[in-house]
Parts: C-alpha cells; structure tokens; sequence
C-alpha cells in the first residue's frame, strides 16, 4: 500500500506552468463533473483536472508527480460500468479529450492511427466513409473514447464474430509513470518479436502507463446485414439456443440476449415513441444479426438460424426489413444499461462463460435471488457466454444490499468460475469487483500481476486503488 501526497499549491503552479491557467481546474463544479463515470451511484472528486492536449504535456505531469507521490488517474468518456476512471484517493485526473485526432487512416494497409480521445463512433464512421471498418461498439460508442475501449479491452455485440478491442491494437505509444515515452511494438500484423507490451497495456484499467497514440487494425466493411428479433417462452430455452446456432454451423455478427423485463424498461425508458408488441407468454429475446457481402448469402444464414431457432420452440420471429427498423431494435438493445440505472438503484455484473453454459448460469443467477431476495435483470452478449447481470435494489432493505448481497455475488462468482468463466467479460475489475479478484486468481497470480504493477509504477501512483483486492 502506498502513501500519497495531497496537491498543494507548488504542485498547482507547476502545472499551471505546463498547461496555462486555463487548462488546470480545481472548480468545484469541474471537480464534480469527474467525480462519477457511469459505474452504480459513486462519487469520488479528485483534487484538480488537467485538461492536457499533447504526449509531451503528459510525461511532464507524471514525472512531477511520480517524484511528488500525487496520484494520477485518466479519464475518457466516462462511461466505464466497473469505477476505473475514479480518483478514489483524489489526487490528480488527467481529462483526455484533447486527444481528440484521428491522426492517419492508411487505406493500404488498412490502418489506422488515433488518439485516445476519439469517440468510438466517430472513428467508426470516418473509416467507414473510407469502406472500412473497426468492429467492437460498446453500447457508449456514442460518447465513449476510444483510450478507455483500450483499457478496458472493451467487447460489445460485434465481438461475437469479430473479436473485442485487443483484436484490433496493433501498437501504442505510452507515458510511463516516471515520464518516460515508449511505443509498445510495431504497426504489423505479426509479431514474435519479445514480449507483448501492446496486449499487456490493453485492459490494464490505466495501472501500467498513459496511453497517447494508439495504431489500429481495420478490416474491409461488410455493407450488409439482415437483423431479427426472436422471442422465448422460456429465458433459459433462449439461452439453451445460443450454443445450437454455433453447433448448425453459423457465426452471426451479433447474438444478443435480453429478458422480457430487459427490453420492457428499455422501450418505457425510450423518448422516442416505439412499440414491440410483446406477447403475454414471452419471457426474452434473441436480437440476431448477420452481415456480409452477398444478400442471397445472408439470406441463407438468417433463414437458417431461423429454422434451427424453430426447432426449439421460439415464438414468432420479427425480422427488420428497412433500416429504420434496425435501427430502433439496436437502439432498444444499446439503452438497456441506461434504462435499468433509471430505474433503480442496482449493480451491474459482467459475468462470462462458456456460451453453452449460459443456461446454467441464468439458472443460478435466479435462484441466488430467490434464496437471498432480489430481483434481476439479465441480458447481454449471448453468442460470448457475456451475460450483464444487473440486481436491482427493489425493495431490499439497506442492510441486506450492503451486507447480503456481497455474499450472494460471491456465491455467483464462484459458480462461474467453477463453470470455467470469469468475473468481468469486457467491464473491467476497476473499483468494484476488485474485493473478487481472489475467486478468479490464486495469490501466485495476483503476485505474478501486482510484480508487474510495480516493475512499471514502482510509487503506485498510476490509478491507485484498482483491480488488486489490497489497495
Ligand atoms: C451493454 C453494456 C452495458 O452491453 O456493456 O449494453
Ligand atoms: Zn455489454
């Protein structure tokens, strides 16, 4: 555990030095405002932003507060679901969205070279217009940079068939703690070339360095798809039928899952206005897509996903014939975590299995909230075993949801782990699933981990307070 220094005034005058006066806050409201991502209900104000805008600015900052013992925590969109970009010991916050260029987009190489302050969606778009394509969109690519997609080695419903974030960094130039500036490795597809510091730096939750350049690999754009919403009498049969989807022979480009409450709150949370006649018997939903090049192609696939989905009792399938409709179901599908946090106090889950375990673990998930009392919402990335597990607060009393349900999550994580899962698909540990850690890792683990935290940060300063159970 380490010791930090608390900002003073010397600290603010050095920076205001690198940065000017106006790109050094201390405000209050400015404080609030990095005080909260979108993780639960928590609130932990750092000492002072820094709103810095190139490399060179950055190594200044963490050298002078290496040497200080000034904690230093990065933030980008905001929007991480596990506390990662909370200043849990204060100290400083480095606000990245200066780093907002798209620096090159290399058409013959299919690369492409960014800042960590880019909107994922935004970068997506401007390769597009190039017939490109960079895959994994979290439900935030809207507002969400792509430095914490990095960080957080970021999925969403693409990954299915496309892979998550680290299939795509290539090479990162960082800021070590003590200043210095490293690339990771190099813009190529292959390396064997000593160790991987690229794919150490992605998910590192900002504990390893400051990430100020990072190389991606992009694919060609597959102009089409075909999108259909299947409904389930039965929320464990529409788990039951992910794994049979891939067993036919089929990768869709999204398999989706969501309970009947999942897509119920999420049509009540919409301001558009939107209706999906959602009959009686109707406990969840498969949002299925495929893409491709060739219409008569996709219309095989989906026809044949169709049919095995037939087979195994679904109800009647909604396919989305134009574009406005493909639009509205993603839109029901990407504002589920938004619709659920308005509707109660809840934790959020990002359990991940073996996909044809997932009705075992829907199963349990149920029946941990029978035996201890709560309510659940479920849904997901099905085709990855990514289920999000959100317990919403209802009518627990406090005690019971801060003192019971830490055990029953517990309980949950280690039938995960027993069903050879993991505690956090694309969320992060960050703040909140750190107490967790020791379900999932042995203390040899954590040790081989917590070597490496210190070879790279040897003060601590990097985002203290994080992943590691004992910090
Ligand atoms: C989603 C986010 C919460 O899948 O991961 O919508
Ligand atoms: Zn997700």
């Amino acid at each position: 555990m380490h010791s930090f220094n608390k900002i003073d005034l010397k600290a603010l005058s050095y920076f205001c030095e690198i940065l000017g006066d106006d790109r050094v806050s201390t405000d209050a409201s400015i404080l609030q405002k990095h005080a909260s991502d979108e993780t639960e209900d928590l609130v932990y104000p750092p000492e002072v932003v820094l709103f810095v805008a190139t490399t060179e600015e950055i190594s200044k900052v963490l050298a002078y507060c290496n040497e200080h013992h000034f904690p230093v925590t990065v933030r980008g969109g905001g929007t991480g679901l596990s506390g990662g970009a909370l200043a849990i010991y204060g100290g400083v916050v480095l606000n990245m969205q200066g780093f907002n260029k798209i620096l090159s987009i290399d058409e013959q190489n299919l690369q492409a070279i960014v800042e960590p302050g880019v909107i994922t969606e935004v970068l997506q778009n401007a390769v597009k217009e190039k017939g490109l394509y960079y895959p994994p969109d979290p439900s935030s690519k809207g507002t969400c940079f792509i430095g914490g997609n990095v960080s957080e080695n970021s999925g969403g419903p693409r990954a299915v068939k496309y892979g998550v974030v680290k299939d795509y960094v290539l090479n990162l130039e960082v800021v070590l703690a003590n200043g210095e500036i490293i690339w990771t490795g190099a813009n190529v597809l292959k390396n064997a070339t000593g160790f991987n510091l690229t794919q150490l730096m992605v998910g590192s939750e900002g504990l390893l360095g400051v990430i100020t350049k990072i190389v991606l690999k992009l694919i060609p754009y597959p102009d089409k798809n075909l999108l259909m919403l299947v409904p389930f009498p039965s929320a464990e049969r529409a788990c039951e039928a992910v794994a049979k989807i891939f067993q036919a022979g089929y990768t869709p480009s999204a398999l989706e899952f969501m309970e009947r409450d999942a897509i119920e709150w999420s049509l009540k949370f919409s301001t558009e206005p939107s209706v999906l006649p959602i009959g009686d018997s109707v406990q969840a939903h498969l949002l299925i897509e495929v893409d491709g090049k060739e219409d008569a192609v996709l219309m095989q696939e989906i026809e044949g996903i169709a049919s095995v989905l037939e087979q195994l009792g679904c109800d009647e399938i909604l396919f989305a014939d134009n574009e406005a409709e493909k639009n509205r179901l993603w839109k029901l599908r990407r504002s589920v975590a938004e619709a659920v946090k308005a509707h109660s106090i809840y934790k959020e889950e990002d359990t991940v299995v073996p996909r044809a375990s997932l009705p075992l673990l829907l199963k349990k998930v149920k029946n941990l909230g029978k035996e201890y009392g709560f309510k659940s919402v479920c849904y997901g990335h099905a085709g990855d075993g990514n289920l999000h597990v959100n317990i919403v607060k209802g009518d627990l009393s406090d005690s019971q949801w801060e003192n019971d349900l830490p055990k029953a999550i517990h309980r949950l994580f280690e039938y995960v782990h027993e069903l050879g899962g993991t505690i956090s698909g694309e969320h992060g540990i960050g703040l909140v699933q750190k107490e967790y850690m020791p379900i999932v890792f042995n203390k040899t683990q954590l040790e081989l981990m917590s070597g490496i935290k210190n070879l790279f940060d040897p003060n601590g300063i990097l985002n203290p307070g994080k992943v590691f159970p004992t910090c």
